[in-house]
């Protein structure tokens, strides 16, 4: 099969297919690369409908790469609020400063600059060179993944062929029109070659991949299987004479650092004379699967947290677990 050919069906399909993203630019590079890097770090744990609306409110309030250089921390996770994957937030928010400080604010375009800058992983960097400055470099995810494997067929797990999948990917890649062939290949994993009942029907590489129609094509690609860790704990809602409630910051280094957060534990340890809602959230981080039991007690003692009152819970963020332990609560 010739690369070429793959290469210019996907694109011509692209130019007819492709779809309408309000971060997207067809016809070459984006003439924001700003915008380019709030869309990518927005989407690297987010699905493309939940990015969308963000995405939008967030370039309205931050319109340049100096806005959210100079905002504060709390305003910038205001609007990343139910995003999750906070420590994003917090890396874009840097990466705007150093493009801003270092690079008079103009992002940089080569990949060891780009490296350098805050949330920008390996496919990042790729899908940013490309979508921005119409670099050839080459997108590998997941959707990327599977074409791969189908269009080659290949069965084995994943993550014992990722050379062969990176060097296929590679070959395929538009030398000229790299960000057209970025979105191009974004586009066919999501609205074709999709994970259950893809649609070889309208798939421009219809005759030359080798699971076109195949009974396995849902089964690949393969994964070897990990199981996930389960956490169980407790959640406090503590409400003081006043009906407020009590919040504190996360000053831990990790994912969550500088949210808000109701007081939980691993243990039933944090309070007595406890009231048991008889409910839980539930919500899986990358590995770990968390199970929240909602507990409410009566305290005055603040600790090293705040009593707010409920109609300002809105002005703390807080993450996508905290957010369910509200909304189970209905606060
Ligand atoms: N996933 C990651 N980057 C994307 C983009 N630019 N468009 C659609 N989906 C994406």
């Amino acid at each position: 099969m010739e690369n070429l050919t793959l290469t210019q069906l996907l694109l011509d399909w692209y130019n007819l297919n492709g779809r309408d993203l309000p971060w997207r630019h067809k016809g070459g590079a984006h003439p924001n690369p700003y915008a380019v890097a709030v869309s990518e770090i927005m989407l690297q744990q987010t699905t493309v409908n939940t990015v969308k609306s963000y995405f939008e409110k967030f370039i309205e309030h931050f319109p340049s790469v100096y806005d959210l250089a100079q905002a504060t921390e709390d305003e910038v996770y205001q609007y990343w609020q139910g995003l999750g994957y906070y420590s994003r937030a917090r890396s874009l928010h840097k990466t705007a400063q150093m493009v801003v400080t270092q690079y008079g604010g103009k992002f940089p375009q080569t990949r060891a600059e780009v490296s350098k800058l805050k949330g920008f992983g390996t496919y990042t960097i790729a899908s940013f060179l490309a979508l921005a400055y119409n670099l050839p470099e080459t997108v590998i995810d997941g959707n990327v993944m599977r074409i791969m494997c189908r269009l080659h067929h290949w069965t084995e797990p994943l993550e014992k062929i990722q050379e062969e999948i990176k060097q296929a990917a590679t070959r395929l890649t538009s030398a000229t029109q790299a960000a057209d062939y970025a979105s191009a290949i974004m586009d066919l994993g999501a609205t074709v070659c999709t994970p259950k009942k893809p649609l070889c029907s309208v798939c421009p590489w219809q005759k030359f991949c080798q699971s076109t129609y195949a009974d396995d094509v849902e089964q690949i690609p393969q994964r070897l299987k990990l199981a996930k860790k389960e956490f169980n704990g407790y959640v406090y809602l503590v409400f003081n004479s006043a009906g407020k409630v009590l919040i504190r910051k996360r000053t831990e280094k990790g994912l969550l650092h500088g949210l808000y957060e109701f007081p939980w534990s691993e243990k039933h340890d944090l309070y007595t004379d406890v009231h048991n809602c008889n409910c839980e959230v539930s919500h899986i981080f990358t590995h770990i699967k968390m199970k929240l039991q909602l507990l409410t007690v009566k305290s005055e003692n603040a600790g090293d947290g705040v009593f707010v009152p409920l109609a300002k819970l809105e002005q703390y963020p807080m993450s996508t677990l905290m957010k369910k332990v509200q909304r189970k609560y209905k606060i």
